[in-house]
């Protein structure tokens, strides 16, 4: 098992021509956003922190400004202020990017402000209407539900889209896996019911080692790089993967509405960016394991786990699902994910809160589903926790009894489309 998760299943990473052949996916992320460090004599990325730079030219600095507000591109000069951009953030733009198998990225201060730029750059186009997929993270779906920035939108099944779109409609948005029931949906038939409509692929439970939602025909791939980008549970940040035309509109809003990533965090995200293969791929075969006994156990009624794989488990107890949560020592109760230690969360009581209780359950969040993130942790480690932690909620009768859960799902070493 282990060993298919790590085999090299990702076709070579096309980029723009500064390489004379493509890499390979494991490749770039050591090395993409970095080309010209040599030539910097430096080994390490540096942290510029400036918040502004010096212009002594006023005049060519205003023409700059023109441009940038005109067509949301700066020259290679110095950036002229933090808000416009950042040399740090821009290294994990690059490398992100590469990765993605995209043109540009841009980055914001956190998934939600990722999401927020690209329905105001739709806004902005006359585009309100969105067309969505549940379930989505339970923010960006009160964001477009409760429509603060003045959008509205329809809500579908994949099979819908295509008859919801409408002549204002700007974005269709899904995830897959979703959180957190980890449905999946089949990108390429998605971006073809979407037309022309620009899809946006939340890409952040899958990232970019399990599935490349450009190559499916997503013009827009979201991340909430707080998670597997960052990977360690200590920094916030956002990103969108797209075409430099859409790129520009964002870096627009971004400098207009000012949610910019800070370059600590920047530089946190590209140096998380370097082992996320191997930290996905390894966190990914423990997942599977840890979903196959779970299928098995008759404290659990059902498993949910991704046919492209992935570090995420969720699963339906029997009993209590705050027991398990309030009785798990090593894993971290606690919402979000991504980490290199294993969290777990009840989407009812914390993530999919948010979201009212009928729409919630009509898009398969039960209110007995818990949502494990699998880290690196040993997977015996792992399961004993959650053995004792099922125990201890779980009536008698239910341990001998009989079981719903489904089949142990099959390994997750379909290589992605
Ligand atoms: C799938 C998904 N998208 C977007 C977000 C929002 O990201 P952030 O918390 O960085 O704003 C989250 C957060 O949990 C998420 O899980």
């Amino acid at each position: 098992m282990f060993s298919m998760l790590c085999m090299d299943i990702y076709e070579d990473v096309p980029h723009p021509g500064t390489h004379p052949r493509p890499r390979a996916l494991a490749t770039e992320a050591v090395h993409a956003g970095r080309d010209d460090l040599a030539a910097l004599g430096l080994h390490a990325p540096p942290i510029d922190l400036s918040t502004t730079y010096p212009s002594a030219d006023s005049r060519a600095e205003a023409a700059r400004i023109d441009t940038f507000a005109a067509d949301g591109v700066l020259d290679d000069g110095p950036p002229v202020y933090g808000r416009l951009g950042n040399p740090t953030v821009a290294r994990f733009e690059t490398a992100l990017a590469r990765l993605e198998g995209a043109e540009s990225a841009v980055a914001f201060a956190s998934g939600m402000a990722a999401l927020t730029a690209v329905l105001l750059v739709r806004l902005g186009a006359g585009l309100r209407h969105v067309v969505a997929v549940r379930p989505l993270y339970g923010c960006s779906d009160h964001l477009l539900t409760a429509g603060a920035l003045g959008s509205e939108v329809t809500w579908v099944d994949p099979a819908g889209i295509a008859d919801a779109i409408r002549a204002d409609t700007g974005l269709v948005m899904v995830e897959s896996p979703a959180n957190p029931t980890l449905a999946e949906v089949d990108l390429r038939a998605v971006a073809h019911a979407s037309g022309s409509v620009p899809l946006l692929a939340d890409n952040t439970f899958a990232t970019p080692v399990l599935q490349r939602p450009v190559e499916s025909g997503a013009r827009l791939v979201l991340h909430s790089a707080t998670k597997y980008l960052g990977g360690h549970g200590d920094v916030l940040g956002g990103v969108v993967a797209c075409d430099e035309e859409f790129a520009r509109e964002l870096r627009k809003v971004r400098f207009a509405t000012g949610g910019v990533l800070h370059p600590l965090a920047g530089y946190l995200l590209l140096r998380g960016l370097s082992t996320l293969p191997v930290r996905v791929r390894a966190a990914s075969a423990t997942a599977a394991e840890i979903a196959r006994r779970l299928a098995a156990d008759p404290r659990v009624t059902r498993v949910h786990y991704p046919r492209i794989g992935g570090a995420m488990v969720a699963f339906e107890v029997a009993g209590d699902p705050h027991a398990v949560t309030a009785g798990v020592g090593l894993i971290t109760p606690a919402v979000s994910l991504g980490s290199v230690d294993s969290l777990i969360q009840h989407p009812a009581s914390i993530s999919h809160r948010i979201v009212a209780a009928d729409d919630r359950r009509a898009a398969g969040v039960s209110d007995r589903l818990l949502r494990l993130s699998v880290g690196l942790e040993d997977v015996e480690d792992l399961w004993a926790d959650l053995d004792q932690a099922l125990g201890r909620e779980t009536a008698p009768e239910l341990l001998s009894g009989v079981s719903g859960a489904r089949p142990a799902p099959e390994p997750a070493a379909t290589p992605p489309a």
